[in-house]
């Protein structure tokens, strides 16, 4: 028998009827706040994600599904959204254009990291991506609008923000920063000590034990942002505290993504074991520009769905559509022109094998089929038919022309 790979997992029967009510209750409010459907390539050029998130993550470091394609390409299966959005923004010229531009997409993502719980190879994003809005504001409406969705799917966080600063305040940060770690270089793990020069911030995100109490003295951006990034930090705080979104500043945040500048957010969830961020996201006000577009502030985040799969508190299942059956066998075929004419609106189960009034109740009921429509015997004589609304239990006996 051949399985699927390690990390990746079938999504079947009630899984996928919870993997797209998730999509469906997303995508209808990202609607409403103005975001379009984009789809944009699974593969992409290796160089696309190397320049955007950044040659120094463990993304691009060691999870990418890398290969060279029979051209002698040197593509990738595509590790998150945002990166191949961007890259379609500049594709199409909107970067050109004066108007706002906002998406939404969901698809499969692929990192080839050690699967566990909540960590897979293939797992699947929602996400949004807003461009050509520089203010502050719009980091809030999309605060806002993840916690509509989680809201509306019955999913409790906690979220956590914090602000990464521009090309002022960062680079003098940064420096800051090494030095403090040069100093402690010795206590931290060597995981620590190899991004000390590839990437100092992202040393502020190591799990370990040890590091994690060694940085608790470290310097923080957060009380060293330009007065730009600082007031819009105190303004979107302002904000979340007036719309009563409850939230952490989490100095250490970083993301492991490096297109990051200003407000960073993860929205995490201690329901689910030790993988817990169930959304992440923040502003990326430079990546159109690293990617040949014109300058373009952006900001957008994508949820994990398998994450929060089971997380999510489905509406109870309605019955829906009508179930059709025959109790003798001449009747069967009668029932073929019937239920094309109704599935023009509605759903039609036919059963093909005559069967008994009983056997038939059971079927309609395993479909949850709001109405159960039979032809015995005398039906077929009478060109009736017995139809039941197994909501209200009402029985009719109904002429097959007025049906
Ligand atoms: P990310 O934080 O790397 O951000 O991923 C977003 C979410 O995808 C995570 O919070 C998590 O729920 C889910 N996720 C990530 N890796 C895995 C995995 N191996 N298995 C299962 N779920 C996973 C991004 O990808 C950015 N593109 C978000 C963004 C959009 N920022 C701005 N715009």
């Amino acid at each position: 028998m051949i399985n699927p790979l390690r990390g990746m997992k079938d999504l079947t029967f009630e899984e996928s009827q919870r993997f797209r009510y998730i999509i469906d209750t997303a995508s209808t409010i990202a609607k409403r706040y103005g975001y379009g459907y984009i789809e944009t390539p699974i593969l992409e050029e290796t160089a696309l994600f190397k320049r955007s998130v950044g040659e120094s993550s463990d993304i691009v470091g060691k999870e990418m599904y890398q290969f060279e394609d029979k051209g002698g390409n040197d593509v990738c299966m595509r590790p998150e959204g945002t990166a191949g959005i961007v890259r379609a923004f500049v594709s199409a010229k909107l970067d050109r254009q004066p108007v706002k531009q906002k998406f939404y997409y969901y698809g499969p993502m692929f990192r080839y990291e050690r699967p566990q719980k909540g960590r897979l190879r293939e797992f699947h994003q929602f996400g949004c991506e807003s461009f050509g809005e520089a203010s502050v504001y719009e980091d809030f409406t999309i605060i806002s609008m993840i916690k509509q969705i989680f809201d509306e799917l019955g999913i409790g966080f906690e979220l956590l923000i914090n602000s990464l600063g521009c090309p002022t305040c960062m680079p003098p940060y940064r420096e800051n920063l090494i030095s403090f770690l040069t100093n402690i270089k010795e206590e931290l793990c060597s995981d620590c000590n190899r991004r000390i020069e590839t990437n100092p911030i992202r040393v502020l995100d190591c799990k370990n034990k040890t590091c994690q109490s060694l940085l608790t003295e470290s310097p923080k951006l957060i009380e060293n942002l330009c007065e730009a990034c600082d007031s819009d930090f105190k303004k979107l705080t302002a904000m979340l505290d007036r719309a009563e979104i409850s939230y952490t500043v989490d100095t250490n945040l970083v993301r492991g993504l490096d297109y990051y500048s200003k407000t960073a957010f993860e929205f995490v969830s201690n329901e689910i074991g030790s993988q817990s961020a169930i959304a992440g996201g923040g502003r990326y006000d430079r990546l159109v520009e690293f990617l040949d577009g014109k300058p373009t502030p952006a900001v957008g985040f994508a949820i994990g769905i398998e994450r929060i799969m089971e997380l999510v508190k489905m509406p109870e299942l309605k019955r829906e559509g009508i179930y059709m059956g025959a109790m003798t066998p001449e009747a069967v075929e009668s029932l073929f022109t019937l239920a094309a004419q109704k599935r023009k609106e509605d759903k039609v189960t036919v059963e093909y094998s005559s069967k008994g009034f009983k056997s038939h109740m059971k079927g309609a009921d395993k479909v949850n089929a709001r109405y159960a429509v039979l032809i015995g015997e005398d039906e077929l004589a009478n060109h009736t038919l017995w139809v039941k609304d197994l909501e209200s239990k009402e029985e009719s006996t109904v002429a097959l022309d007025d049906y």
